[in-house]
């Protein structure tokens, strides 16, 4: 399996998200500054990833820090790796898991706060292995066996830091014996689909098929389709779903074609401050992923561009979200509170 984000030798070493899959390379971070970089450029992302290199982020800057005013640094260090991607709630949810850890130890010498927040770090990349297995396990009964499961942009090993959301559910249920093949949207502007779920795909052998994302609608018509798995990005109180722009058409499709369509995300995902999806922030990205493919330009110069990189599926659409504690299914405001203890 990928290596997505490791610690290796007090840097945070991540394959280049940006290259694959013509080019599989590998960037080293030896400051805080370098990660948050990596994570606007892209060159590490999805949610649960971009989570764990937050936190990878923050227990760099604390062990390079000098022992002046380290209250003040720290804050300077998470304001700067919170500022780089607004919609993945999971950037957040590490900033202040390492937040409250760096609280918990004031008075402890320097040396032990550096190590416990290294330590830290490398607890919430092994979690979210564990979790994501676990998520595998609780969505592999959902999976029709000799069928197609549509996905949409990539919430594989890759956007995690091993193994994967949607695309852990589709390794279990193979796993667990079942024969699944995959289709796999393109995922314009970014191509994530095409470009890095193929490839992570590729290498496990599980048989593949690219689309262009509006070939979507065609295929859940035709009844190849067994079921949806996506993931996620921020998931509100109400069970609606921010994830890659794309997904809300897909699911609409799926809806009125009659195929399930699964949300496969850990707990970190939900976010039940925000009582509706109209609240979560989407970041909009530069007109050029859309007017230009691989740097060469594909629409008039000048041309008026709009570039949401997410979209908000209403929970109605939702057949059930997949998390390391459960499946939860509609009413959400009951189902994911109670996943959330
Ligand atoms: O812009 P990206 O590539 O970070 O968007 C990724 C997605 O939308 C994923 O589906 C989501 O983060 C879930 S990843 C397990």
């Amino acid at each position: 399996m990928v290596e997505t984000i490791q610690w290796i030798d007090d840097a945070v070493v991540m394959i280049d998200q940006t290259k694959l899959p013509l080019e599989e390379t590998y960037v080293t971070c030896r400051t805080y500054e370098e990660v948050a970089r990596a994570i606007r450029d892209m060159i590490i992302r999805g949610a649960p990833a971009i989570g764990v290199a937050a936190a990878m982020g923050v227990a760099l800057g604390v062990l390079h820090a000098g022992e002046r005013d380290l209250d003040r640094q720290v804050e300077t260090i998470c304001a700067t790796l919170a500022a780089t991607r607004p919609t993945a709630v999971n950037l957040f949810w590490a900033i202040d898991r390492m937040k409250r850890l760096y609280a918990s130890l004031r008075g402890a010498a320097p040396a032990e706060v550096r190590r416990r927040m290294v330590e830290e770090a490398l607890r919430v990349r092994e979690e979210d292995i564990a979790i994501c297995r676990e998520i595998g396990r609780n969505g592999a009964p959902l999976v029709p066996d000799h069928k197609t499961v549509l996905t949409h942009c990539n919430a594989g090993a890759l956007a995690t830091a091993g193994y994967g959301t949607a695309l852990g559910v589709i390794r279990a249920a193979i796993e667990s014996g079942k024969t699944v093949d995959v289709f796999a949207d393109e995922t314009r502007p970014f191509l994530q689909g095409a470009r890095l779920t193929v490839w992570e795909l590729q290498q496990d052998h599980i048989p593949t098929t690219l689309i262009t994302d509006n070939m979507a609608g065609h295929f859940l018509k035709s009844g190849r389709i067994g079921c949806v798995v996506v993931g996620a990005d921020r998931i509100a109180a109400n069970g609606d779903v921010a994830n890659k722009v794309g997904t809300y058409s897909v699911a609409v499709l799926a809806k009125e074609n009659n195929v399930p369509f699964f949300v496969a995300a850990p707990i970190s995902t939900l976010d039940l401050t925000l009582e509706s999806g109209d609240a979560i922030p989407i970041e909009q990205r530069a007109a050029a992923e859309v007017t230009h493919v691989y740097g060469r330009q594909m629409a008039p110069t000048g041309t008026a561009v709009q570039n949401p990189a997410f979209d908000v599926t209403p929970a109605r659409y939702v057949s059930g979200i997949i998390t390391e504690r459960g499946v939860a299914r509609a009413p959400y405001e009951e189902s994911l509170r109670k996943l959330m203890g």
